[in-house]
């Protein structure tokens, strides 16, 4: 297993990545190419666009990544690229990518699910995770709270009725007229420092539903509404708001987290309860995706794990975010398991899809 290095690469949203991992799982480089400044622009991913920018940039994210490794193509034991969940039209700028890339050299190809390779890169960062191990998975469009049996093997404790919470940050983050050029979620995170969490009573989601599954429509809703009632313009950007106005904005930034984030905590205490009538033996929670590099989110979701004897295990900020290393790691977990497609043919037509 030492001996395996794996390109992973990723082009599921708005971020083109590559990373390239050894089988031991030292991560020997990753790169990240974002669209942020192009979503800021356009308020959103458009996926015509955020097809064309991939386009414009896989080449050279994937050939920085061999680079940075001091490796060439000849080197690699096998390429790992994200199949799915995400932009059709994404994701076939990093299959066509792969393919090239395995056809030409003769690897081995590992089709990969992005939302298995936020939960098992927390097996990249603690060595001591094994399986049966529970998650939250929480980006820009999941929440899913997981069983994780073993490797391919996962029960759905819990998913999204309607947005995710990431949805919920980013529109907040783009009412209360954020800088939305790095995504939303870091710059609410920030604000919300500043405000008081308990000066807007917003209700929890879904207190009635004595289940697992997450809800963030209505809470959405009802900051619009609170944003509505305190004449706070979205035009007019933080940094230009009067004193008064920065700390209402403040006020409704830290109230909407604290809900959002009870919502989490509410839901993951069931689901440790459910998952322990299935699986007594779990230890651990992995909290992963976009939002679990948020602090307070951390600093929450560890309360909730302590009380339940629990370990929390979240990976470094930059692994919870879209990267290469999550899915070129998931792949040289199936590749052990012997789970890869044979290299495709050199001369392959890009019609194939
Ligand atoms: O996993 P990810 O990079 O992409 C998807 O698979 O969706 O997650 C992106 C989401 C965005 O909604 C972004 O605003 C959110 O993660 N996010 C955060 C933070 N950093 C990223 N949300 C809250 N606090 C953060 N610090
Ligand atoms: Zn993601």
């Amino acid at each position: 297993k030492d001996d395996l290095v794996v390109l992973g690469i990723e082009t599921s949203c708005d971020d083109t990545a590559a990373a390239v991992v050894r089988g031991n799982g030292e991560i020997l480089s990753q790169v990240v190419s974002s669209q942020a400044d192009l979503l800021a622009k356009y308020g959103g991913v458009a996926p015509k666009m955020a097809e064309e920018a991939h386009s414009q940039v896989i080449d050279q994210v994937v050939q920085e990544a061999l680079d940075k490794a001091n490796l060439t193509a000849t080197n690699l034991s096998a390429v790992a690229v994200t199949i799915g969940p995400g932009l059709s039209l994404c994701l076939r700028v990093g299959v066509r990518k792969a393919r090239k890339l395995a056809g030409s050299f003769n690897l081995p190809i590992i089709g990969i699910h992005h939302m298995e390779a936020h939960a098992l890169v927390a097996r990249l960062i603690e060595r001591e995770l094994q399986f049966p191990f529970m998650a939250l998975l929480i980006s820009g469009g999941h929440n899913l709270l997981i069983l994780a049996h073993d490797l391919g093997h996962y029960i759905q404790l819990g998913t999204t009725i309607d947005d995710a919470i990431g949805e919920a940050y980013d529109k907040t983050a783009k009412w209360l007229g954020l800088d939305m050029s790095r995504s939303g979620g870091p710059a609410l995170e920030e604000l919300a420092r500043e405000g008081d969490a308990e000066s807007i009573k917003f209700s929890t989601p879904m207190k009635q539903h004595k289940d697992c599954n997450f809800s963030y429509a209505g809470l959405k809703t009802q900051v619009r509404l609170a944003i509505e009632s305190k004449n706070i313009n979205a035009e007019i950007p933080i940094s230009s708001a009067s004193s008064q106005d920065r700390r209402s904005r403040a006020d409704i930034a830290a109230s909407f987290q604290r809900v959002a984030v009870l919502h989490l905590e509410e839901r993951c205490d069931r689901a440790i309860e459910w998952a322990r009538k299935i699986e007594p033996s779990i230890k651990h929670l992995v909290v992963s995706g976009g939002v679990a590099s948020n602090q307070y989110v951390r600093a929450r979701l560890d309360h909730v794990v302590t009380k339940n004897s629990l370990q929390l295990v979240c990976p470094p900020p930059k692994l919870c975010t879209d990267n290469g290393v999550m899915v070129a790691w998931t792949g040289i977990e199936h590749f052990c398991m012997g789970r890869f497609d044979p290299p495709p043919p050199a001369d392959e037509h890009e019609d194939y899809m």
